[in-house]
């Protein structure tokens, strides 16, 4: 099974493709989250993306599309994976798909999620991180046992850099500018479903539970 999560920042991308990782075994491949530990380790892609990152705005798609080649060509993405926060643009979508093709295989269901922008915004201003294990949480919806503290493995939280007020405003107008067209672009395979995200954590895993078990 290979999905794509698609959606504005906040929707529930990374948390619910966690979860199918967790109960499916298939990797959660997450453009974001890989471009972030490159900042960390300073390598060089790290040092290009960062500033992008920092204001928000997209980084270059030859260097998420370099990431997603890289990444699809690993022995373990043959039993399925999930993509989350990729394809971004309509040029990434269409490398994508030339990228399949090379290997064979394709997209099964793609996903978006749909939220509005007040809860997106304060579902960003509350997320927390684990430095550790990357488990996501929100200190108001979905807190750790103890302030700061991963309860899944004991490591540190962290609130991410392009999680403050100004740089979330600019992610969405890039999402609406950039992104949002993705929609249409997939709704003509036949394998897009749009669905509501704003349920509970659990209610809208279940929603997407129905649809890739009938896809
Ligand atoms: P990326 O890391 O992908 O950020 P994003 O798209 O802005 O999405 P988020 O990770 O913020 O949101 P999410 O949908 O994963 O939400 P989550 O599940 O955590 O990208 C960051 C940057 O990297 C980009 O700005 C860009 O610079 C660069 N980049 C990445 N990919 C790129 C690409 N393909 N091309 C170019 N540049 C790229 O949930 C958020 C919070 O809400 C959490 O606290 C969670 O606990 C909570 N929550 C989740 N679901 C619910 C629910 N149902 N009810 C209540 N709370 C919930
Ligand atoms: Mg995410
Ligand atoms: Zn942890």
């Amino acid at each position: 099974m290979n999905l794509i999560f698609l959606g504005p920042p906040g929707a529930g991308k990374g948390t619910q493709a966690k979860k199918i990782t967790e109960k499916y075994g298939y990797p959660q491949i997450s453009t974001g989250d890989i471009l972030r530990q490159a900042v960390k380790d300073k390598t060089e892609m790290g040092l290009k993306a960062k500033s992008f990152m920092d204001q928000g705005k997209l980084v270059p798609d030859e260097v998420v599309i370099g990431i997603i080649n890289d990444r699809l060509h690993d022995a373990d993405c043959k039993k399925g994976f999930i993509l989350d926060g990729f394809p971004r643009t309509v040029a990434q979508a269409e490398a994508l798909g030339i990228l399949l093709d090379k290997l064979g295989t394709k997209i099964h269901t793609v996903l978006d999620l749909a939220v509005e922008e007040d809860e997106l915004v304060k579902r960003l201003t509350g997320r927390r991180t684990c430095k550790k294990c990357g488990m996501g949480y929100h200190i108001l919806f979905t807190p750790p046992a103890k302030e700061g503290v991963c309860g899944k493995c004991g490591g540190e939280l962290y609130q991410r850099d392009d999680d403050n007020e100004g740089t979330v405003k600019k992610r969405f107008q890039v999402y609406r500018e950039q992104s949002e067209q993705l929609g249409g672009y997939y709704s003509k395979t036949g394998r897009y479903k749009k669905l509501d995200g704003t349920a509970g954590i659990d209610e809208v895993f279940g929603k997407i539970e129905e649809i890739i078990g009938a896809a």
